[in-house]
């Protein structure tokens, strides 16, 4: 069978991730895409960089944009990063060059996931983005096809593993907040820019993506209301913790039908969350999201938000979803018109 050939953009820490998830788990991949999945061409910044991965069986390119162009290439795969810059241009004619687009870059998707659909829609070609919502959690799939039935109303949970890691670990260890980001971006959890982090922008793009996708909503990252952590100290933590609540930042979606037309909510903060409520026990880069649906009940999706082995986890299996033929839609059928609502109405 033909091999499906994918050219990786970004060997940081979700790139490399990739590397070694389709070295380690090669045969299982053929199996369940159909076909072998082969890396041919990759690209990075800095050539001479030793990334822990052997990249000599792989053709090298210093641009990114040149993988669009690629005769060996079926699917660009992209893990940059930056809503705009090479990561859009990267996308944009790879998409329009007829080649599928797998990636990880939520910031993009919130910005131009709209535009890239219909470019990918136009050319017959996929545009996957599981990654980009929760790290490895298969929340994008599960509410596209798995909950595709039901009416969805609401929908809210933790969305930045860099920000629960660090109030989580706040919380036990009583460690200083700047001292905790560090570790953070050591693990490779943090955006480069990580006050996209801590100021609630990257649950922000995440929730926008995730209310499009659950409410069948036109995306607007623009009516988000984001606001962060960074002014939460070790003192508030502790002092909520003695009322019987645990401080977590959630990114909070709803559709709101008091005034006739419907209207969609969409708000990043810090919340109070009560000791025993399902999103209070979750620490660490974990992420954790509740969608409510009116057949299917509560669904409660958890696991890592972020890393390399459970970004990887996500790419990858866009991938084979693109192996095997399955082509999109990369957003839900919309349903219905929703205005943007101000938070604070
Ligand atoms: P990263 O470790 O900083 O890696 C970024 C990679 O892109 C590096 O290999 C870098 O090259 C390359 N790069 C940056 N600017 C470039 C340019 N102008 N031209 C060519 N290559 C360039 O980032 P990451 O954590 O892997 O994240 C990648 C993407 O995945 C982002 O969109 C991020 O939001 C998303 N994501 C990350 C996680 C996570 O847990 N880290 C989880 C989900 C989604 P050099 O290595 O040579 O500098
Ligand atoms: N910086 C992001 C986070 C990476 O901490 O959640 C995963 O999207």
């Amino acid at each position: 069978t033909e091999p499906l050939k994918i050219a990786l953009a970004g060997l940081g820490t979700v790139g490399t991730g990739v590397v070694r998830l389709i070295e380690t788990n090669a045969d299982l991949i053929a199996r369940r895409a159909r076909r072998p999945v082969r890396i041919t061409a990759v690209s990075a910044r800095d050539r001479t960089k030793d990334r822990g991965v052997d990249l000599s069986p792989y053709a090298w390119v210093d641009d990114p944009a040149e993988l669009a162009a690629r005769e060996d290439v079926d699917v660009v795969v992209e893990m940059v990063g930056g809503s705009d810059g090479p990561a859009l241009a990267l996308a944009r004619t790879a998409l329009a060059n007829g080649k599928s687009f797998v990636t990880a870059n939520k910031a993009m998707i919130a910005h131009h996931g709209l535009e890239l659909a219909k470019v990918a829609e136009d050319a017959g070609v996929a545009l996957k983005f599981e990654a980009a919502v929760a790290g490895g959690i298969p929340v994008i799939n599960g509410l596209i096809d798995g909950a595709s039935a039901n009416a969805v109303e609401r929908v809210y949970g933790i969305l930045n593993g860099t920000c629960n890691y660090i109030l989580s670990t706040m919380e036990d260890t009583g460690a200083d907040f700047g001292e905790v980001l560090a570790e953070a971006q050591r693990l490779g959890y943090a955006e480069a820019d990580p006050t996209f982090d801590i100021e609630g922008i990257d649950a922000g793009h995440k929730l926008s993506i995730l209310a499009a996708i659950a409410f069948g909503a036109k995306l607007d990252f623009g009516a988000v209301e984001a606001q962060g952590i960074a002014q939460i100290k070790a003192a508030d933590i502790e002092q909520a913790h003695g009322l019987g609540y645990v401080i977590r930042l959630i990114g909070f979606s709803e559709v709101d039908r008091h005034d006739g037309m419907p209207r969609l909510f969409q708000r990043v903060r810090p919340y109070l969350v009560p000791l025993g409520h399902p999103l209070a026990n979750v620490d660490g880069p974990t992420n954790a999201i509740v969608a409510e649906g009116n057949f299917v009940g509560r669904l409660l999706f958890q696991g890592a938000g972020a890393g390399d082995g459970p970004t990887a986890s996500a790419v990858v299996a866009d991938i084979i979803e693109v192996a095997r033929g399955e082509m999109g839609p990369a957003f839900a059928m919309p349903v219905e018109e929703l205005e943007p609502m101000a938070a604070a109405a």
